[in-house]
């Protein structure tokens, strides 16, 4: 792992706010996910289970955690099965966690190796009625690849046909959604990387630079501050690309005059953050580039103080929705004639904003929680707002990664975003690369 140790208590408590909502004489088993194959005999670099990190810190392949708070002996009611280590695995991949290293980082005491996992299993098993186990949940999104948490469900479904199986998804997602003082922590590191790489591109961007360039500038920066890397794949969009909302070729050559659309993110301790900004390629708006900048900044700065407990994601986006539809009729985009004669079904403010603006963030760039989840204080989203018009070349999306409080706290406060300010920071600090 690249970032500093983090502090067991944060799973310590974690684990305890889990075993409270779930029914007596119960088991949860939670798998590590699995290595997934990239080609010949190699892997893609290992992402932990949000959940199984959430609930251990545990950063490592092969891992299963067990919790039957119940059980009449104490020792089985917390367990970590880890990869015992050996000379092979030492010389072929690394080093591997040692007991006192799993205690340390997940504050279980009783850590077990892989081979022990059978005979145990057995054991909590058969003093448990029910079996939590964690499937995917995700209502927009089934990968075809099964999970070992599947995997084992199929393996309960014939061993134990009798016990009841239980959802713990639901569980988690209430419990992620809602961010302790420790996480918010990461968090703000992660938005602290993702605001050093906007300064170093800020120095970069220039007409005839290529979109991939930008791209390395970043994955520098994020690599030199400990990040893991992105949170996930960078959109670097100059011009016209810009208005695709989930360009990831980033191969094309920035050109004078054009915006450049950058959505990026550093991914710190397995937290993530998600920015988006826009800035002139040659370091100046143009009078049209501005109006429509601030006209997203202003609904954006609106948003914002919006995200307050007792609200959902679902009137968020109409809220802005109708924000856009005045500021679209300013800009000349269509009238309020226009408006009157649309098609409810295709509303004209969704040919020029056709996203939401806001997504649950943590542990996963898209983290749990949908857009009728009640917003509570320590919830933490992303406000997106943008503006896409492929005839003009612009595409413009400025995106922060919100607190939800009675004032919401804005985690990339930091980040650049006024148009003096971003215009002033690129004649300043710019390196002429010609
Ligand atoms: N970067 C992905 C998103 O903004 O949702
Ligand atoms: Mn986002
Ligand atoms: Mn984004």
């Amino acid at each position: 792992m690249k970032y500093d140790r983090l502090e067991s208590t944060l799973f310590d408590k974690n684990r305890k706010k889990l075993i409270k909502f779930i029914h007596s004489n119960s088991l949860v088993i939670v798998h590590s996910n699995d290595q997934m194959p990239r080609n010949g005999d190699q892997y893609f670099p290992f992402r932990q289970n949000s959940d199984l990190f959430y609930l251990s810190g545990i950063d490592q392949e092969k891992t299963i955690l067990t919790l039957c708070p119940n059980h009449p002996n104490k020792d089985l009611r917390e367990i970590l099965f880890i990869i015992e280590s050996n000379e092979k695995i030492a010389v072929w991949e690394g080093h591997k966690y040692t007991r006192e290293e799993a205690i340390k980082t997940s504050g279980i005491t009783n850590i077990k190796y892989l081979s022990e996992f059978e005979q145990i299993f057995r054991e909590l098993a058969i003093y448990a009625e029910n079996i939590y186990l964690n499937l995917n949940e995700n209502s927009k999104f089934k990968p075809d690849v099964i999970s070992a948490d599947e995997r084992f469900l199929n393996r309960l479904r014939f061993e134990f046909p009798a016990h009841k199986i239980e959802r713990l998804a639901p569980l988690m997602k209430k419990l992620r959604l809602k961010k302790e003082p420790e996480e918010i922590e990461i968090m703000q590191k992660a938005c602290e990387i993702t605001n050093k790489a906007f300064f170093r591109i800020m120095k970069f961007v220039n007409p005839g630079v290529n979109e991939y360039e930008v791209e390395a500038e970043l994955t520098h920066e994020f690599l030199w501050n400990k990040a893991t890397g992105h949170a996930y794949a960078p959109i670097v969009a100059s011009g016209k690309n810009a208005c695709v909302l989930h360009y990831v070729e980033n191969n094309k050559a920035c050109n004078d005059g054009d915006l450049l659309l950058i959505d990026f993110g550093a991914e710190y301790a397995n937290y993530a953050a998600d920015c988006t900004r826009t800035i002139p390629v040659n370091g100046k708006f143009t009078q049209r580039q501005k109006e429509c900048y601030e006209a997203v900044l202003r609904v954006m700065k609106k948003a914002i103080s919006l995200m307050i407990p007792g609200t959902t994601i679902n009137k968020l986006n109409e809220q802005v929705e109708c924000m856009f539809q005045e500021e679209h009729i300013k800009l000349g985009l269509y009238s309020k004639e226009d408006v009157e004669k649309q098609d409810p079904e295709k509303p004209l403010v969704k040919k020029y904003y056709p996203h939401g603006t806001c997504h649950f963030i943590g542990l996963d760039v898209h983290d749990v929680g949908d857009r009728t989840v009640i917003l509570e204080e320590g919830m933490v989203l992303t406000c997106e707002p943008g503006l896409y018009i492929p005839e003009e070349n612009i595409g413009i999306r400025i995106e922060n990664d919100i607190l939800v409080a009675l004032k919401p706290v804005d985690l990339m406060g930091a980040i650049p975003k006024e148009v003096d300010e971003i215009e002033q920071l690129m004649v300043k600090t710019r390196v002429d690369i010609s």
